[in-house]
């Protein structure tokens, strides 16, 4: 941090003499942390080798070279602590950064806790989520090496909105693949990554092979990040011009978004607390990564800290995938990945959280799941949706379906508290805003919205596709 400023006290009295309790910790832009954390270097044990599926040996910068720029080969494998924030992408995080961290008193209240509850909200930034924080990191380093055109799939719709926003502010042409459940059921998601100039295609699409590939197979698929991943980096891969770019899973994207936890311990101070529990949503575990690492650091160097990762019971990567070698994509094109998983031919559920729609998980949170530095729980949409229906109605925010299972968590969490007769301080990240998940409210308002239990039948079903694979050690 350039300058963590000075505490603020706890409770200051208004201008007419009025005692109020704070609700928001801001950070002056001059706080706006000037370098990303990579956790690598402080882990116990190192995420395992990503390898080429052919030769079953580790892949190399040259392996990669294809898809992405040499700056962010580098910080895929670095291990060095700290990796300096270049002026330029500062100067683009200004535009929201820093975000607030907001005391939820209402929320408290409303739950009748005895517990603190804090989040760090991401959802101001212009796209409304933390997706923007890595998305301009990587259009910046590919405009550097001089590539002109971005590929990219996208779920909910967050991740190619953010990648169309920061191409469009660094100058960079953008093919979105969206998943073709979320195509439907967000039509102003589309409208917004055209609005800020990107092509976008439904997934699977007739534009590239392993899209046809599926349409024939499954012509009614409602698609899933694994088949969107296929299209864009076959899109990448055979053009000279165009980089791939992922809106989660890969060890550079967690750096970038390490600046909100950054903040959050920044903000925390001035709050005069710090947490018992630091709590997020995981579809690949970027936004997790991005409020938790820099607390897993203080939790390694000695803190007593619970993190706990939360996922839709409808796609349980981390609470009954394997941990395994498996492919990032439905066609088998991307190396083979160190992580929790269900299998890449998995199809997820089509529920309303469509950002944490993945087979996998990103390798460094695997790991660290793997080393119980991390925990995780599964939760079922509609108790999910009733906990997003409470923060709306007390804290005002309308939050993404995605950043509603944090929600959920860190209300579990202060319930469990409560019956323990202990009082805990519980941070969680609010990672974006619904403003275009009004459907899915509709639904749920309408009693439409259906839980959608998994049986282990379909796991088993799903994980024979990794037979054969290598085993990680
Ligand atoms: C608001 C929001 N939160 C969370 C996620 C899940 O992604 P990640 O696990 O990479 O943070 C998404 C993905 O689209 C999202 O849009």
């Amino acid at each position: 941090m350039r300058d963590r400023g000075r505490p603020l006290p706890r409770e200051r009295r208004s201008g007419y003499g009025r005692r109020v309790e704070q609700t928001k910790y801001l950070l002056d832009e001059s706080q706006i942390p000037r370098h990303w954390y990579n956790v690598v270097s402080d882990m116990p044990n190192p995420p395992q080798p990503v390898l080429h599926p052919g030769t079953g040996e580790p892949v190399g910068p040259d392996d990669l070279a294809p898809l992405f720029p040499m700056a962010l080969i580098l910080q895929e494998v670095s291990e060095e602590a700290e990796i300096a924030i270049p002026e330029e992408i500062l100067d683009i995080y200004t535009l929201w950064r820093p975000t607030p961290l907001y005391r939820a008193r209402r929320l408290e209240q409303a739950a009748g806790t005895k517990s603190r509850i804090f989040y760090k909200y991401e959802g101001v930034s212009p796209p409304g989520s933390h997706k923007p924080n890595t998305a301009v990191a990587q259009a910046y380093y590919n405009k550097q090496e001089g590539r002109t055109r971005l590929a990219t799939e996208t779920g909910a719709g967050q991740w190619g909105s953010a990648l169309a926003f920061a191409c469009k502010l660094i100058g960079l042409e953008c093919k979105v693949y969206m998943v073709r459940i979320s195509y439907e059921q967000k039509p102003f998601r589309r409208s917004m990554i055209q609005l800020w100039g990107a092509e976008i295609v439904a997934s699977p699409s007739k534009d590239t092979q392993s899209g046809r590939a599926i349409l024939e197979e499954f012509p009614d698929t409602p698609g899933s990040l694994g088949i969107a991943i296929s299209e864009a980096v076959e899109d990448a891969a055979q053009r000279d011009d165009t980089s791939y770019s992922l809106g989660s899973v890969l060890n550079h994207v967690l750096l970038h978004q390490t600046v909100i936890g950054q903040e959050a311990i920044a903000q925390m101070e001035m709050a005069g607390a710090f947490p018992d529990v630091v709590i997020g949503c995981v579809g690949g575990g970027s936004n997790f990564a991005g409020l938790a690492f820099p607390f897993i650091r203080e939790k390694i160097a000695g803190r007593d800290i619970d993190v706990l990762a939360c996922e839709p019971a409808a796609c349980p990567t981390l609470t009954r995938g394997l941990f395994a070698y498996d492919f990032g994509d439905t066609s088998k094109l991307t190396p083979l990945v160190p992580m929790h998983t269900l299998g890449h031919d998995f199809v997820p559920a089509p529920i309303h959280a469509g950002g944490l729609r993945y087979h996998g998980v990103a390798p460094l949170i695997s790991q660290l799941v793997k080393d119980e530095l991390i925990r995780a729980e599964a939760y079922v949409q509609s108790d999910v949706f009733a906990s997003a229906i409470l923060f709306a109605n007390t804290e005002g925010i309308i939050p993404a379906p995605e950043s509603s299972h944090a929600i959920h968590g860190a209300l579990e969490v202060a319930r469990q508290a409560d019956e323990a007769g202990e009082q805990k301080t519980i941070l969680f990240n609010l990672s974006g805003h619904g403003h275009f998940d009004m459907a899915a409210y509709d639904n749920y308002l309408a009693g439409k919205l259906e839980d959608v239990a998994l049986d282990e039948a379909e796991i088993e079903r799903a994980l024979r596709a990794i037979e054969g694979l290598p085993t990680p050690a």
